[in-house]
Order: structure tokens, then C-alpha cells, then sequence
């Protein structure tokens, strides 16, 4: 068995990969930056923590496009996705893009962006901020919180487990149609963003002709 003291580089892969068998929900965590813009991450390290005081936590990577708002603002919201969000996910895991463009929110009672769909929401107010090696580990003090009856959205093993689900059925072909190609291209770009693949994985395992017709059709 690896001991995590004397990890060699090497088996970053093989940690991240144990890492992944354990199934989270996802949530995209939101707060202002200097200028009260609205700023936010997709995470799925959060957990409860207490109930008395109602306390949660989650963690932020330090390299994190995001991280001075969210040391700085003293609030957070987390919401916590529906089954039908994997797109929202995708597009709140893309580093410093302009995720809330044509979205609609509200300001929370500690001013935090509040997205309108969700299976539920929590306004925090931030209590400690611990050092967590890579990551800082966030604790909130929970103001507030909404629940509704919707599924949520769970993540396993780098993947939406919706679509571990469809895979296995529909879709359990190579991706020859235009909708399943776009799909497989979200969860390669969320397998990157939660670390379950290195980016030259992904890179190896599309051929570099692909790779260079991909460029020649982004904007
Ligand atoms: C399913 C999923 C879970 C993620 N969980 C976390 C997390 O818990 N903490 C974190 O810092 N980043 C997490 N990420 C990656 C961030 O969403 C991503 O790095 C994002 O680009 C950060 O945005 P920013 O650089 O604009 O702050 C996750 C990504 C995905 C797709």
C-alpha cells in the first residue's frame, strides 16, 4: 500500500484516481470580488460539518483564478447542483471565463450572488479560513438556506455519474453523433478541472490531426 509520506511524484495519478471512488455531489460556490462582481467555482469538496453553530466547509485551490474574493469578501453561498446542471458545472470549472453571462441571480442577505436554480442553497458567513496544502479549507457559518425537491447532481471518478449512466446505455458507442461528441467533450473538460486526468492524458488520447481541427474551429 502507498504511504502518503513518502508519495513519489509518480503516483499523483494513481491518488487522484483513489481519490475519485468516492462519490460526491457538486456545488458551485459563489461570492463578490473587490468591485462586487459576482465570482464563482464549481466544488465538490463540500461537507457539513455542525449543526450547533450550523457550520459547513469546502476548499478552494490556492491557485484558484477566484481566491482573493472569496478570502476577501467574508461570505460566501453555496449552492448545491440538480441532476439536469452538468452544463452549469462545466461552465463555473472554466478558470477566470464570464460564467454568470446571461444568468439570472439575486443578491443574498450577505450580498453573495444567489443562482435561481438549485436543489439547495446555503448563505454563509465565512468563520475559518484553514491552510489545506494546495487548497485552502473554507468554514462557513450557515445564515440561511433553501431546500427544494429536485436530484442532485453526483460526481464519481471524474465524471457526472448521470452520464456514467447514459454511457452505459445509449450512448455506449464511440461519439458519432453531434451531441454525444459535445458531451464527451464536457467531461474530458471536468475530468481536467477536478484533477481525475492530467491534460496530456487527454492530449494523448486525441490524435494530434483532432487536436488541430478542434483549434481551427474555436473562436
Ligand atoms: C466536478 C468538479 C469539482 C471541482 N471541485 C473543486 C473544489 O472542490 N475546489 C476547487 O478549488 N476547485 C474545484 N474544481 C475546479 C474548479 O471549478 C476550477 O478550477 C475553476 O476553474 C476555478 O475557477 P477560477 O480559477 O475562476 O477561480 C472542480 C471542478 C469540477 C468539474
Amino acid at each position: 500500500m502507498a504511504k502518503t509520506a513518502d508519495l513519489p511524484a509518480f503516483e499523483a495519478t494513481a491518488f487522484r484516481k483513489a481519490l475519485g471512488n468516492f462519490a460526491t455531489g457538486v456545488t458551485i460556490v459563489t461570492t463578490n470580488d473587490a468591485v462586487g462582481e459576482p465570482v464563482g467555482v464549481t466544488a465538490s469538496s463540500f461537507n457539513s460539518v455542525s449543526l450547533t453553530p450550523p457550520l459547513v466547509l469546502w476548499s478552494l485551490a490556492k491557485a484558484a483564478h477566484s481566491r482573493p474574493a472569496f478570502t476577501e469578501s467574508g461570505h460566501f453561498a453555496i449552492h448545491i447542483l440538480t441532476v439536469d446542471q452538468e452544463q452549469l458545472a462545466n461552465r463555473f470549472a472554466m478558470s477566470g471565463a464570464d460564467k454568470f453571462r446571461d444568468l439570472g441571480w439575486d443578491e443574498g442577505q450577505l450580498g453573495s450572488p444567489i443562482l435561481r436554480d438549485h436543489a439547495a442553497v446555503f448563505e454563509c458567513t465565512t468563520r475559518h479560513e484553514y491552510d489545506g496544502g494546495d487548497h485552502i479549507i473554507m468554514v462557513g457559518e450557515v445564515v440561511a438556506f433553501e431546500a427544494r425537491d429536485e436530484a442532485p447532481l453526483l460526481f464519481h471518478g471524474g465524471q457526472y455519474a448521470e452520464r456514467i449512466v447514459r454511457e452505459a446505455g445509449t450512448l455506449s458507442g464511440a461519439a458519432t453523433e453531434a451531441g454525444s461528441a459535445v458531451d464527451l467533450i464536457g467531461a474530458a473538460h471536468a475530468a481536467v478541472a477536478s484533477g481525475a486526468i492530467e491534460p496530456e492524458q487527454l492530449a494523448e488520447a486525441l490524435d494530434a490531426a483532432t487536436l488541430a481541427k478542434l483549434a481551427r474551429l474555436l473562436p
